[in-house]
C-alpha cells in the first residue's frame, strides 16, 4: 500500500527520495510525489498519477527541485480517485506545511467541514489533506509547530503514518505514528524516515522502530522522539541483517520468480535455528510447558494466502494436538464475537506484520483474554510487536506482491510448532517425532531439487494460458494447497479460478465443468488418494483436461486420468505441502508471463493491507 520516504541531511534530497519511492513500488501505488524545502526556504511540491517513471518526467521539465531536506509518497488510493490533486504530499492553505500519510483518517469530514467553515479551501478529496490543512490552522492560532502537530493528533481519529515538512523550519522533518508501521534511519549523510525498511537499506541499516503514539524530530544532525505526553525518550536503535542484494531481483526477471527459487533456502533459515539434537527447540516458548499442556483450543488467524497457511494449519496441527484447531479470515473473526479464553491460543500469521486486519484481530484476542502468538517475516512490525509470543520465519524480504517465500517458511514454521506443542503435551512418540524431523532436515534440498527442473511447468503454462477459468480440487491438506494455487494463478494471471474440496464439487460447481476446462488436480495426500482419484474421473468424464500434482507414492493411481502429471518427491505427509505449492508458484508464473501482465506488481493488488 503507499509508501513514505523522508531524508533530511547534507545531500540533495529528491534523488534519494525517488530512490526509496523505487524500493516501495512493490508495495503497490497509483500516484506518488515528492516535496522539498528549497535553501530559499520555500516549499515545493512535484506529484502525480501514475508510475514513478511519470514522476521523473515532471520532475525534469521543471527547475530542479533543490533542497537536502523532503518527503516522497505513493499513493494506493482509499479516498478520491488516483489523480494529480489527491496524490501526496498535500500542503495546507497558506502553502507552509507539506504532509505524506499512510492510513486512514476516519474522521476526517467533520474536520474538513469544520474547516471549510472557516473559509478554508480543500483541493483534494483525500482524508490527508484534512492533516495539513489542520496543522497549517492550529500553526497559525497557536503559533508553535510542536503544539500544532500536538494538537493535531489530539483531533484526528483512525491510522496514520506521516512525514511533516513546514518551510518555517528548513532544517527540520517531523514524523507521527499510530496504527501505521513508520521507521527512522539514522545515515552518515543524515537521518531518514520509511514507512518500509527497504526503502532505506542503500542508506543505512541502523533504525529505530516508532510505536504508537510517538513524534519525532530529525535535523541532518540528530533526532529526537517524544512520547504521546510530549517527553523526551530515548528508544533502542536496531541493526538490520538484510543486505541490499536481498531486496534486489538479482538477474532474475521477476522478484516473484527469485524468491519462488529461494525457497529451499528460505525454509532452511526457518527451521535450522529450530532443531537441535533431533529435538524442536522454541526459544521464544521457554518456561510455556504449562500453559501449552493447558490449552483447549486453537485459533488460526490471517488473511489471504497466510489464511491459507493457517488451513495447513489446521489440519496438521489437528492430527498433532488433537485438540481443535481452526482457521478464520481475520476480517472476519474480528467481528465474530470470538469464543476466546486464557486456553485458547490464537496464532496470528502475516508475512507483512502490519495487515489491518490481522492486527485489529490480534487486538481483539488479547482484550477477550488470549494470549497471541505470532508467526511474522518483517522483524519490528506491528503485529510483531504487539502479540505476546513472536516467531519469526527469518524469509528475508519478500518483494513481489505474491507472497510465496513467506508462505512455505509460515507452513514451515507453524508445522514445527505443532511438533514441538504435541511434544510439550505427551501426544507425539520418539519415533513419529523423528520421522518429522527427519524429513525436515531433507526438505529444503528436496524443494531446490522440484526447483531444478522448470521445463513442465512451463510447457504447461505455455498449453493453458489462455483458459478462462480454472478449478483446483483436492481432499484434506490437498484442499488447503488449492486454495493457495487458486488465489496465487487469479492474482497474477487475472485468470478466473476457484478451488473446491474434490468431494464438495459434485454439490453444484461440477455443472461449471465442460469439454476443455481445466481442472488442477491436487493429489498428493496419499491417506484419501482413491477417492481424490474417483473426483478427478468425474471431472474427466465431463470432458475437463486436468493437470494432476502427485508425489512419487500417488502417481500410480492418477497418472492415467492426467494429461499433465507432475511427480514431486515423497516427504512426510504433514510436510508434503510444502512441496506441493511449488508447482502451483511456478505453472502461475508462467501462465501470467505467457499473458504479459505486471507480474511483481498486479493491477489494484498492495503488498501489504493497511486498510479494512
Ligand atoms: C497473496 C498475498 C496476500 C497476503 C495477505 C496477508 O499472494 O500475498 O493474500 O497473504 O494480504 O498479508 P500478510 O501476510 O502480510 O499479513
Amino acid at each position: 500500500m503507499c509508501g513514505i520516504i523522508g531524508y533530511v541531511g547534507k545531500s540533495e534530497a529528491v534523488p534519494i527520495l525517488l530512490d526509496g519511492l523505487e524500493r516501495l513500488e512493490y508495495r503497490g501505488y497509483d500516484s506518488a510525489g515528492v516535496a522539498v524545502v528549497s535553501p530559499e526556504s520555500e516549499l515545493r511540491v512535484v506529484k502525480t498519477k501514475g508510475r514513478l517513471s511519470v514522476l521523473r518526467e515532471h520532475l525534469e521539465q521543471q527547475d530542479p527541485l533543490r533542497g537536502t531536506i523532503g518527503i516522497g509518497h505513493t499513493r494506493w488510493a482509499t479516498h478520491g480517485e488516483p489523480n494529480d490533486t489527491n496524490a501526496h504530499p498535500h500542503i495546507g492553505q497558506d502553502g507552509k506545511i507539506a504532509v505524506v500519510h499512510n492510513g486512514i483518517i476516519e474522521n476526517y469530514l467533520e474536520i474538513r467541514e469544520l474547516l471549510e467553515r472557516k473559509g478554508i479551501i480543500f483541493q483534494s478529496e483525500t482524508d490527508t489533506e484534512v492533516i495539513a490543512q489542520l496543522m497549517e490552522y492550529y500553526y497559525r492560532k497557536l503559533g508553535n509547530l510542536m503544539d500544532a502537530v500536538y494538537a493535531v493528533l489530539g483531533r484526528i481519529e483512525g491510522a496514520y503514518a506521516m512525514g511533516i515538512l513546514c518551510k518555517d523550519f528548513p532544517g527540520q522533518m517531523i514524523a507521527a505514528r499510530k496504527d501505521a508501521p513508520l521507521l527512522i534511519g539514522y545515515g552518515e549523510d543524515g537521518n531518514y524516515i520509511a514507512s518500509d525498511v527497504t526503502a532505506l537499506l542503500r542508506y543505512t541499516r541502523t533504525v529505530t522502530y516508532m510505536e504508537d503514539g510517538e513524534v519525532a524530530v530529525l535535523t541532518a544532525d540528530g533526532v529526537q522522539i517524544f512520547d504521546q505526553d510530549r517527553t523526551a525518550i530515548d528508544k533502542p536503535r536496531h541493526t538490520i541483517e538484510w543486505d541490499v542484494s536481498a531486496a534486489e531481483k538479482g538477474g532474475y526477471a521477476h522478484f516473484m520468480l527469485k524468491e519462488i527459487m529461494e525457497q529451499g533456502e528460505a525454509v532452511r533459515k526457518t527451521i535450522s535455528p529450530r532443531v537441535h539434537d533431533g529435538r524442536v527447540v522454541i526459544e521464544e516458548l521457554a518456561g510455556m510447558e504449562p500453559y501449552l499442556q493447558g490449552l483447549r483450543k486453537i485459533c488460526i488467524v490471517a488473511c489471504g494466502s497466510a489464511y491459507h497457511v493457517g488451513m495447513i494449519g489446521k489440519y496438521a496441527l489437528e492430527r498433532l494436538l488433537r485438540i481443535p484447531v481452526d482457521a478464520y479470515l481475520a476480517s472476519e473473526f474480528r467481528y465474530s464475537e470470538p469464543l476466546l479464553g486464557d486456553d485458547t491460543l490464537v496464532i496470528v500469521i502475516s508475512q507483512s506484520g502490519e495487515t489491518l486486519d490481522s492486527m485489529a484481530a490480534l487486538r481483539e484476542a488479547k482484550k477477550r483474554g488470549s494470549k497471541v502468538l505470532s508467526i511474522v517475516n518483517v522483524v519490528g512490525s506491528s503485529i510483531a510487536r504487539e502479540s505476546d509470543i513472536t516467531l519469526y520465519t527469518w524469509a528475508g524480504p519478500e518483494i513481489a506482491v505474491a507472497t510465496t517465500k513467506a508462505y512455505t517458511t509460515q507452513m514451515a514454521l507453524l508445522i514445527l510448532l505443532g511438533v514441538y506443542c504435541a511434544e510439550c503435551n505427551g501426544k507425539i512418540d520418539a519415533e513419529e517425532r523423528k520421522a518429522i524431523l527427519d524429513e525436515f532436515d531433507k526438505l529444503p534440498e528436496k524443494i531446490d531439487g522440484v526447483l531444478s527442473d522448470l521445463k513442465i511447468y512451463q510447457e504447461a503454462a505455455a498449453r493453458y494460458f489462455n483458459q478462462d477459468s480454472v478449478f483446483f480440487i483436492g481432499r484434506n491438506l490437498d484442499y488447503a494447497l488449492g486454495l493457495e494455487g487458486s488465489l496465487k494463478l487469479k492474482e497474477i494471471s487475472y485468470i478466473h479460478s476457484e478451488s473446491y474440496a474434490a468431494g464438495e464439487l459434485k454439490h453444484g460447481t461440477i455443472s461449471l465443468i465442460e469439454p476443455g476446462t481445466l481442472v488442477i488436480a491436487l493429489a498428493t495426500y496419499t491417506p484419501l488418494i482413491e477417492k481424490t482419484r474417483s473426483n478427478i474421473v468425474e471431472v474427466r468424464a465431463r470432458g475437463a483436461d486436468v493437470i494432476a500434482v502427485a508425489t512419487e507414492e500417488t502417481a500410480p493411481y492418477v497418472k492415467d486420468q492426467a494429461d499433465e502429471l507432475m511427480i514431486l518427491p515423497k516427504t512426510h505427509p504433514l510436510l508434503q505441502s510444502v512441496l506441493g505449492v511449488l508447482p502451483l508458484q511456478l505453472f502461475a508464473y508462467y501462465v501470467a508471463l505467457n499473458r504479459g501482465c505486471d507480474i511483481d506488481k498486479p493491477r489494484n493488488l498492495a503488498k501489504s493491507v493497511t486498510v479494512e
